[in-house]
């Protein structure tokens, strides 16, 4: 599998040099907040005392470690700050979390302290063996405060400890599996912080007399434009006058400085113009993020939803809206198709006011990218109230629905800040695979070799949803070619259809173009006396156990005039005979097709988009988060 680290949540930033860090530090959590969180922190070495006996590694002074920490905004942090005129120090770290392990609240807050208080860190990331490391350090009688996996570094660092802060870190860091990108400071070491990396992103801001480091570019570009990349496993000592980078052995090593010239509103945005581009971007990091952890010897294991009885269960029922609510409707055929159970998908605003028939013998499976849409939390109170046990869908941790459920399964997407879902609706669909896998192992309705293959392409997906991006480079010509069709279809069979239906509200909500999407099958009970000459027909030919019944449907629409782009797997060399143009994806399982098709038509909305000069992040009516009825 290819290693594309867990990068987008979470903020870190640190600062030593001659001014005060308190200022400096909440100035670069503001400019991470666009990176999405839901607290904030931050601490510093105050003033420095005299340590008389000078056994601290060489140092002769020492200083105390001052935290503070907030639920919510930055902003609210800042408050804290002005409150505290003590709070004062020239060398600190800032954290902006977003909550993984543990809900947000002041204690899982960021910077978290050794329990000798001798140590503060920050991190980006998260340690996959954290349970392993905490269990051990709690036997030697360690206490930990937070429920995050962050804790275990700092408790580690300090118990390894023996006066040599680097060696003390390289121990430490030598034992974390996952990802980390984290900035350490000590009260024995004034002025001096450490800073590792592992497959999360770290960068260290190089000043005159003043040094920085930070997740990404943004955090730093009004201070400096001087830049070191740290690399995964590498290790920086900054101080005010240096920065010293060593490798995974400790040997140091030289490192080049870049000079970048990018400014504050690009930086955010990692160099796209727009949110929306860069989490289209994203989602061969996001899918790892959501498929990796919960994957051990090509079993599928679920933590978070130990005790649900799948035999329980005589049916299943999918809620949501939007795309969420398309994500359930490839996620019933999934769970349908392995676990032969029967599964219904419904709009959540339909099905709180239905009266439907369930009991406790109905599984709800309620899917939300923000956790906090009405019309789904009503739903599910509805389907509580009737007895059905609610198992969640949903990115943003410690979210309205997300606590209301009997069960959770986060999809670790990250913060997703364009209002039109891209990641989250992938993520979805991923775990809602991963989850029909899973059910019908319990229900051995699935066979060895159907499980395994299942997983294997399930861990797939990461890197094939990296190569239909890459094979799509042309889609911004095709966008170039179509923009202007007032009104198009989508059509599709089976998962198509499914996809048919994302790809449509994709192209209607950024664009405002009228776009329908139609079972390919259907078209001709009604509807296809909408095409004439010119009308775009976009056709979804991946399921290819459909693909001639398809065909003949692009045949029936091409007859009376309509152009066809088609979205087809690479090695379809047939497709071409048949649409005007063809957008290719990798193969990948028929049930996991979604996950890859939907990709050319994000792209081909955002495009279109762009060439109608609409507003992409902030389409006009919408908000990301409907938590109105
Ligand atoms: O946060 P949720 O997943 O519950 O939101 C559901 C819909 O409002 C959402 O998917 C909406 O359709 C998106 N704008 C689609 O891109």
């Amino acid at each position: 599998m290819i290693d594309l680290g867990r990068n987008y949540m979470c903020g870190i930033t640190g600062y030593t040099g001659i001014n005060q860090a308190g200022p400096i530090l909440l100035e670069g959590l503001r400019r991470l907040e666009y990176r999405g969180y839901d607290s904030a922190g931050i601490a510093i070495q105050s003033e420095s005392k005299k340590d008389e006996a000078g056994e601290n590694g060489g140092d002769n002074t020492s200083c105390t470690l001052k935290m503070l920490k907030a639920t919510g905004k930055v902003s609210h942090l800042a408050d804290k700050f002005e409150a505290e005129p003590d709070f004062k120090g020239v060398c600190g770290i800032g954290h902006t979390r977003w909550a993984t392990h543990g809900v947000p609240s002041d204690t899982n807050a960021h910077p978290h302290l050794s329990a000798d208080g001798k140590f503060a860190v920050v991190h980006n990331g998260i340690i996959e063996n954290f349970a392993d490391i905490r269990a051990e350090l709690q036997k030697y009688g360690i206490e930990f405060k937070s429920e995050t996996d962050t804790e275990v570094i700092v408790q580690l660092l300090a118990y390894n400890y023996k006066g040599n802060f680097k060696k003390a870190l390289m121990k430490t860091i030598a034992r974390l599996t996952g990802s980390y990108a984290i900035g350490v400071i000590s009260d024995e070491h004034p002025g001096t912080i450490f800073a590792a990396k592992q497959a999360s992103p770290l960068i260290i801001g190089i000043g005159i007399g003043e040094n920085y480091f930070a997740s990404d570019i943004t955090a730093l570009v009004s201070n400096t434009k001087n830049v070191i990349d740290l690399d995964d496993g590498e290790v920086a000592e900054i101080t005010p006058d240096e920065v010293k980078v060593f490798d995974h052995t400790g040997k140091e090593i030289d490192k080049e400085i870049r000079h970048i010239n990018w400014d504050i509103a690009s930086a955010e945005k990692s160099g796209y113009e727009h949110f929306m581009m860069k989490e289209i971007m994203e989602q061969p990091h996001a899918l790892k993020a959501t498929i990796e952890p919960r994957v051990k010897d090509e079993t599928i294991v679920f933590d978070e939803i130990k005790g649900l009885d799948m035999k329980k269960f005589n049916r299943v029922h999918i809620t949501a809206c939007g795309s969420a609510y398309h994500a359930g409707c490839v996620g019933r055929a999934i769970i349908e198709s392995l676990c032969k159970i029967q599964v219904e998908a419904e709009v959540a605003s339909e099905l709180r006011y239905r009266d439907p028939v369930m009991d406790e013998k109905t599984l709800v499976i309620v899917i939300s990218q923000s956790g906090e849409t009405a019309d789904t939390i009503a739903a599910m109170k509805e389907c509580k109230y009737k007895g059905a046990t609610v198992l969640a869908i949903v990115n943003v941790v410690g979210s309205s629905i997300a606590k209301l459920a009997d069960y959770c399964i986060y999809t670790w997407a990250g913060p997703e800040i364009a209002v039109a879902t891209t990641k989250g609706y992938t993520t979805q669909v991923a775990l809602l695979a991963m989850f029909a896998v899973w059910a019908a192992g319990e229900l051995k309705t699935i066979s060895h070799g159907a499980y395994t293959s299942m997983v294997i392409d399930i861990m797939h997906l990461p890197e094939r949803a990296q190569r239909a991006l890459d094979l799509n480079t042309k889609v911004k010509k095709m966008a170039d070619k179509y923009y202007d069709n007032q009104s198009l279809f989508f059509i599709g069979r089976n998962m198509d259809y499914a996809v048919a239906l994302e790809g449509s509200l994709k192209l209607k909500e950024i664009s405002y173009l009228h776009s329908e999407a139609y079972a390919a099958g259907e078209l001709k009970h009604g509807t296809i006396a909408l095409i004439e000459p010119g009308r775009l027909v976009v056709a979804l030919c991946c399921y290819e156990k459909l693909f001639e019944k398809t065909v003949s449907n692009i045949q029936q629409v091409k007859a009376r005039g309509a152009e066809v782009l088609a979205v087809a797997h690479e090695g379809n060399r047939s497709i071409f005979q048949e649409a005007d143009d063809v957008l290719l994806v990798p193969q990948t399982d028929p049930l996991l097709v979604p996950v890859i098709e939907i990709i050319p038509l994000q792209l081909f909305a955002y495009y279109v988009a762009k060439k109608n000069g609409c507003d992409i992040d902030k389409p006009k009516n919408l908000a990301k988060s409907v938590t109105v009825e």
